[in-house]
């Protein structure tokens, strides 16, 4: 498994992250952390509970559209209890964004009393959204606002000014989403986020990556492998990464198995979605 995790996220990188973080994390009340609903230990940052003490806090469990709903729910309740503002969103199809402004009130509700009770009103909220790279923090800030305010895509560590997206009244988000970096030292949660795609596949070993994906799903959700590739029974991860070359016609060289193209076609179906709904990470296990 050590293979894998050749990936790399500077120190550099790091540094310049929470420091961004910090600076902008003053400026605000309210923090709307996007965690991958697949994946929503292995997606979030701890070091956010400490950089962000003393503000709002909010959860926003993303790509829900391709988590197990029921695990949805239990990971909304998950964080519920930890005190957290927690609601599950699709920022790809705008699901669940709608709520989000009350959703965002009501997390600032002590907050906002506050001020009203020395005597401040109609003070905007101000909110900041933050993830991990690829979480999809430009695709909400763009649902979230109506217009392509934010560009998506990857754009590690670009602010030029400070920029503010008024939503309403009483709602404004720094157009500029922080950065949180990974738990990389943390092989588990390496191989996760490898899973989801969330660290790029050069620096990976992609038949090493699916065979470990093979052997997840064969344990958590049996069947979903011989179904969507019409193979037999999944023993060995290996041997099933043959069937699935031998069942899509994946060939090298004349008549020879293709594997890797087999473990890149099982790594793009389960990233789309077309293996169907998959949680990786249960509340019950933490
Ligand atoms: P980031 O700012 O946090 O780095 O992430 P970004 O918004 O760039 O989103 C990363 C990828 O995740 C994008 O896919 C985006 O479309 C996708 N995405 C964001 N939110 C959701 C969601 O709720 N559900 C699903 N299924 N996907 C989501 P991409 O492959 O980079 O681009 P494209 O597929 O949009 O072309």
């Amino acid at each position: 498994m050590e293979r894998i995790m050749h990936f790399q996220w500077y120190p550099g990188h790091m540094t310049k992250a929470r420091r961004m973080m910090q600076e902008n994390i003053k400026l605000i009340d309210l923090i709307i952390e996007l965690v991958d609903a697949r994946v929503p230990l292995s997606s979030r940052n701890p070091d956010i509970d400490e950089l962000g003490r003393n503000k709002a806090r909010l959860i926003l469990l993303n790509k829900a559209d391709l988590a197990e709903d029921t695990r949805n729910d239990e990971w909304v309740d998950f964080f519920k209890k930890k005190g957290c503002s927690a609601v599950k969103v699709n920022s790809k199809k705008g699901g669940g964004i709608k709520s989000i402004q009350s959703v965002i009130q009501e997390a600032c509700r002590e907050k906002t009393e506050r001020d009203r009770r020395k005597g401040i009103l109609n003070r905007p909220v101000r909110a900041m959204v933050v993830g991990i790279p690829n979480v999809g923090k430009s695709t909400f800030i763009n649902a979230l606002a109506g217009k392509a305010c934010a560009k998506t895509g990857n754009r590690p560590g670009v602010t030029k000014g400070k920029q503010w997206i008024r939503l309403n009244k009483n709602v404004e988000l720094l157009d500029t989403p922080g950065i949180l970096w990974p738990k990389f030292e943390d092989q588990e949660v390496g191989l996760k986020l490898a899973f989801i795609g969330s660290i790029k596949d050069e620096i990976l070993q992609t038949e090493e990556l699916a065979a470990e994906l093979v052997k997840f799903l064969n344990s958590s959700y049996p069947g979903v492998l011989e179904e969507q590739y019409d193979i037999l029974a999944v023993g060995d991860a290996y041997e099933c990464l043959r069937d699935i070359a031998e069942s899509r016609h994946c060939l090298v060289r004349g008549n020879e198995l293709d594997t890797e193209k087999a473990a890149s076609i099982l790594l793009d179906d389960f990233r789309e979605g077309k293996l169907g709904r998959i949680t990786l990470e249960r509340p019950e296990a933490v």
